[in-house]
């Protein structure tokens, strides 16, 4: 039995291009995850953040390295259906994540079809409640995407993935689309909705200013690598790392108060 809910140990993803050569994404990175945690993820463009994420949420196989959830070692991309519903994706664009055929009802019921057997009422209570939740209005059932923001559309993918009583939601830059009075929305709504239900998130950024306020815990990553990791307050005022200090510096300070 693992101490933490989740642990990567020595995630390594190699990718065949398609000109037959083959690209490290991801070198040797390995991290925990407590439950009811953060642990934000942050690096420039192609560092490997996403490569990271899929491989955890089994969207992608791993070239080696071993993903335990629980107590239970998980498999690269053939997981059990009780496993897929432990760890929920949020995408990065939020109109292109959800099916601009669907009503938003459908988004939502998804889930609850695939995963729990529930009968057409009890799936429209919950598609309520998630919507309740997630701090839109019920009316917004009717609707299609396309007639949403991108604020409220990734509102319905945080319900989403809320709907799958996942233990782990991956958030994949949730918030990179989005300007920024919607981002620090956002953010409070998924602060708000770990304190409600114990979830644990990854979460993913480019810069450190998103993930000052929301991660417990902060993973650096260069080049497919890990340079440094440890506690947000840490990472911030001693900082081991060249990479991290400039990202520390490339933070607007008008946005962290205590670094005025
Ligand atoms: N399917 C693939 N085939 C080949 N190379 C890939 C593939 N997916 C990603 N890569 C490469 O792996 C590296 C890491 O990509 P990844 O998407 O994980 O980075 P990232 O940190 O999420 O970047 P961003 O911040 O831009 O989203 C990049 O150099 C990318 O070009
Ligand atoms: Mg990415």
């Amino acid at each position: 039995m693992s101490k933490h809910l989740l642990e990567a140990e020595g995630l390594h993803k190699v990718y065949r291009t398609r000109n037959g050569t083959d690209f490290t994404a991801v070198q040797n990175v390995s991290f925990y995850l407590g439950q009811g945690e953060t642990l934000g993820i942050v690096g420039e463009s192609g560092s490997g953040k996403t490569t990271v994420a899929k491989m955890v949420a089994g969207m992608i196989p791993l070239t080696s390295g071993s993903i335990i959830l629980g107590d239970k070692a998980l498999s690269g991309t053939k997981r059990i259906r009780s496993d897929k519903r432990s760890i929920q994706y949020v995408f990065q664009d939020p109109v292109s994540s959800l099916n601009p055929r669907w009503k938003i009802r459908d988004i939502v019921a998804e889930p609850l079809k695939l995963y729990f057997q529930m009968n057409a009422k009890a799936i429209d209570k919950r598609v309520d409640e998630l919507l309740d939740d997630v701090g839109l209005p019920r009316e917004f059932k009717s609707r299609y995407p396309g007639e949403l923001s991108g604020g409220q559309c990734q509102r319905v993918g945080i319900a989403r993935a809320l709907a799958a009583e996942p233990a782990v939601i991956v958030c994949d830059e949730p918030t990179s689309a989005l300007d920024m009075t919607i981002q620090a929305q956002i953010l409070e709504l998924l602060k708000k909705l770990q304190q409600q239900k114990g979830v644990s998130y990854l979460f993913i950024a480019h810069g450190l200013e998103v993930i000052y306020s929301i991660s417990h815990r902060v993973m650096v990553m260069k080049a497919g690598e890990v340079v440094e990791a440890g506690e947000t307050k840490q990472i911030f005022h001693d900082p081991q790392h060249e990479y991290t200090r400039s990202l520390i510096e490339a933070i607007p300070r008008i946005n962290i108060p205590q670094f005025q």
